[in-house]
């Protein structure tokens, strides 16, 4: 086995009553295990068997790897999405994070109404989520199994809006979901550590244009 099934971050029941443990059963013990699998068995014996999730994501998103992709993205999509989420979550970020929400989205309602807009308005199956683009700050959504991830932008949170995740507590009503997130389930700190992870190697890549430049000067010198 390649790839296996991280555990959840907390309790099956430790998000009710707003997600209930039967959904995180099905969600994570059969949705999230199934394209674990899946993956496995289509990594098996190819060039992808002993990369990292990250890589195999990459690689197969340009080579058009269909299944490989779908199957490695939402591997990682789902991972991400629980450690978005906590028991007793919502609140105010903290941090450098507070400062942002409030200099781009006018605040932290303006923030959930935007993204709640977003998560509502996604057609059909995909996810929402918050990135950072250097220091700004964006809600984006992206259709089945795509994530920032293919591109230069860093994610700080998600929420997955494919039926599975909503329809045995919500059924139909996927912003009843969304609201139960943004109200009780966000799990800021995680957003501010990937922030801060960011931010780490924004520093880490100037530090060695840094030293770049004066080896230029030495060498020119
Ligand atoms: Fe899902």
């Amino acid at each position: 086995m390649t790839f296996t099934l991280p555990e959840l971050p907390y309790d099956r029941d430790a998000l009710e009553p707003h997600i209930s443990a039967r959904t995180l059963d099905y969600h994570h013990g059969k949705h999230h295990k199934t394209y674990i699998d899946t993956l496995n068995r289509n990594v098996a014996g190819t060039p992808y068997e002993g990369m990292t999730l990250e890589d195999v994501i990459r690689t197969s998103f340009k080579k058009k790897d269909k299944s490989v992709y779908n199957n490695a993205s939402q591997a990682w999509n789902h991972t991400f999405l629980w450690d978005s989420m906590k028991s007793g979550g919502a609140g105010r970020p903290t941090g450098e994070l507070s400062g942002m929400i409030k200099d781009q989205f006018g605040g932290l309602d303006t923030f959930r109404k935007q993204f709640k807009e977003a998560a509502v308005a996604e057609f059909g199956s995909g996810w929402t989520w918050l990135i950072a683009d250097d220091d700004t700050l964006a809600i984006v959504s992206t259709p089945d199994a795509d994530s920032p991830l293919t591109t230069d932008v860093t994610p700080l949170l998600t929420l997955d809006v494919w039926e599975h995740a909503y329809y045995l507590d919500y059924q139909n009503s996927r912003d009843k979901y969304v609201d139960a997130f943004l109200e009780h389930l966000i799990n800021w700190d995680f957003a501010e550590a990937n922030l801060e992870a960011l931010d780490a190697r924004s520093q880490l890549r100037a530090s060695s244009d840094v030293s770049l430049a004066a080896a230029r000067r030495e060498y020119s010198g």
